[in-house]
């Protein structure tokens, strides 16, 4: 078992990191080759490729609220005014993927965000970031920002940090008790 997935237990106190960015000045991006990385918006009707990211990308990591799905659920979301589906794809595949979810106030939430796992550890994850950050400011954000469960990736939170992200509020909720 990695650390990652060691990480990833339910009976574990989980602490999520809140973070955020208040001017497109702050994003430091990735300095990985540009090129390895092409990201495209897909619509509504592709929701598929949203849920199969999801379930790809989440699997090692408790990402369980949106398993039960059904098709409807996924294309009203994705439906909705504000939410955006992003892929991000490599020579070899789609690599991940992100959601931006912008509300009224003008404040954009990265609201899903990660590699599928055959393609972590490549420098993708830096690139991927760069570039949904950059789309939330191109979109018009006044303030983008994302939290991260300390359930996800080890390297989830250092990549966060290290595109510019600030951290403003941290929460830790205990183990839950043991049955028993
Ligand atoms: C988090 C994730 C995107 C990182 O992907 P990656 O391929 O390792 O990313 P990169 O190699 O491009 O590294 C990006 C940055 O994070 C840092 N980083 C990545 N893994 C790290 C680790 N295990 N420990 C410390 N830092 C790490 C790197 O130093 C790098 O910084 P730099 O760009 O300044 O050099 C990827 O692991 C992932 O998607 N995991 C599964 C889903 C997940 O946890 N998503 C986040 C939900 S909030």
């Amino acid at each position: 078992m990695t650390a990652d997935k060691a990480a990833a237990t339910p009976l574990a106190p989980e602490t999520t990191t809140y973070l955020e960015m208040l001017s497109p000045a702050d994003l430091k991006p990735s300095r990985a080759n540009p090129s390895a990385l092409t990201t495209r918006r897909l619509p509504a009707a592709e929701f598929a490729v949203g849920r199969r990211m999801y379930q790809e990308v989440g699997r090692d990591f408790l990402w369980i609220d949106r398993l039960q799905w059904p098709d409807r659920q996924w294309r009203e979301y994705y439906e909705r005014p504000g939410i955006e589906l992003w892929i991000g794809e490599a020579t070899d595949g789609i690599a991940g993927y992100f959601e931006l979810d912008t509300r009224e106030d003008g404040s954009t939430e990265l609201a899903y965000f990660g590699l599928a796992p055959g393609f972590i550890g490549r420098g993708l994850g830096g690139l991927l970031l760069t570039a949904a950050i950059r789309q939330a400011w191109a979109n018009g954000a006044r303030r983008v920002w994302v939290h991260t469960s300390s359930r996800d990736h080890s390297g989830a939170l250092p990549n966060y940090l290290a595109r510019g992200l600030r951290i403003y509020h941290t929460e830790t909720k205990p183990a839950p008790a043991q049955p028993g």
